[in-house]
């Protein structure tokens, strides 16, 4: 899966509505872990809304955050579909692993959308599907080296 492939399944699913702007960035919160220059246009674009209403309201409520809480961000799915294929193991093994680590920031959401590749963690942005423990902790490691 691409960057932005959720955003853009998020905005196909309202059918490219405007009025669904601050579910389509929440979505792209959650699965990118803050909302960067880069998606706040792309939404935009795919709204047809001018990039300084998208700015506006990405700054005028306080649970989106434009910067990244650390170097790295880590979100883990912990919804249904991903939680009966193990999310739970993953998340503590995550947590056991990033404890007081500063470079990766841990977070986690109710469902990203893409149950069919439960379960799922999202590295910086990038969708990493059908994830074991050994295979997040994998992850993770090749995308933090210092972790
Ligand atoms: S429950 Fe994890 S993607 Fe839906």
């Amino acid at each position: 899966m691409s960057d932005f492939e959720l955003v853009d399944m998020t905005m196909r699913k309202h059918q490219f509505r405007a009025d669904t702007l601050i579910e389509v960035l929440h979505k792209a919160q959650q699965s990118r872990g803050f909302l960067d220059s880069e998606v706040l246009l792309h939404i935009a674009r795919g709204l047809k809304l001018p990039p300084s209403r998208v700015y506006g309201v990405a700054t005028f409520y306080h649970l989106f955050s434009l910067e990244p809480k650390a170097l790295h961000s880590c979100v883990v799915c912990i919804g249904s579909a991903c939680h009966i294929r193990g999310a739970n193991q993953i998340k503590q093994a995550l947590e056991n692993k990033l404890i007081n680590n500063q470079q990766i920031s841990l977070t986690f959401v109710r469902c990203l959308g893409a149950c069919g590749i439960a379960p799922i963690i999202v590295i910086d942005g990038e969708i990493k599907g059908k994830q074991t423990i050994e295979s997040a902790l994998l992850n993770i490691q090749q995308k933090c080296y210092g972790c």
